[in-house]
């Protein structure tokens, strides 16, 4: 009698807008060989459109309205109880917007993702693409990487490049880093529940090994 298979890696994603990025991942996560289950979808914001695509996909969902706590501290352990419900392998953030507490951050080190719109090291933080045009950047990007204490500043695993054309706006950039976006988190989450990327003290390893650079998704390939 064959044995049952063992069960795929649990993922929870955690959004607070439109739920694009998620999108991505629950339309990834239909693909037969997908090595992850999305068990649920956290949001901080009801009402939020991110609720709605989950809910689409008969995916579970929860909310944890940030106005009905007066600390920090007080969200964080009330999103931490919601997160331990669903016991996920790996917490994906995709557009989540609150910034978490350290004690929360240390709780879940090396199952956390984020992906942040800029070439990381560069311009962490808000307003992204406006920054780079003021820059007059000609490269602009996303990044993928592991949430560390430090906002926006953990080590990353995988980035993806767009050009800066003369004519383009805050919300031209963002559409092409967008488009990029949807691409290249499915990616990494799917190497992430293959068990390929490991976070290390500060440092990803890839397969084993010391990632010395982010891996790149020039085009609509990632090469190493
Ligand atoms: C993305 O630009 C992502 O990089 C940032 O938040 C945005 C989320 O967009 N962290 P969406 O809600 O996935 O459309």
């Amino acid at each position: 009698m064959n044995a049952d298979p063992a069960p795929l890696p649990r993922i929870l994603i955690l959004a607070s807008g439109s739920g694009t990025n998620l999108q991505a991942l629950i339309d990834a996560s239909r693909e037969r060989d997908f090595p992850g289950q999305i068990v649920a979808v956290g949001c901080n914001r009801p009402g939020a459109p991110a609720l709605e695509r989950a809910s689409n996909a008969h995916i579970d969902t929860f909310v944890v309205d940030h106005t009905e706590y007066d600390s920090r501290e007080a969200f964080d352990g009330a999103l931490m109880a919601e997160i331990r419900r669903h016991n996920p392998d790996l917490v994906v953030l995709a557009g989540f917007m609150r910034i978490l507490t350290t004690d929360f951050v240390r709780a879940l080190r090396g199952t956390m993702l984020n992906i942040h719109p800029s070439l990381l090291p560069k311009y962490t933080g808000l307003g992204t693409h406006q920054r780079v045009l003021d820059a007059g950047d000609t490269v602009h990007g996303v990044s993928v990487h592991f949430v560390t204490e430090e906002l926006d500043g953990g080590p990353v695993i995988a980035q993806a490049e767009v050009t800066v054309d003369p004519d383009d706006t805050a919300d031209s950039l963002a559409e092409k880093v967008r488009q990029k976006e949807h691409l290249l988190y499915p990616i990494v989450v799917r190497w992430f529940c293959e068990g390929r990327i490991q976070l290390g003290s500060d440092y990803v390893l890839f397969d084993g090994d010391l990632l010395r650079q982010p891996m790149r998704l020039p085009d609509d390939r990632v090469t190493h």
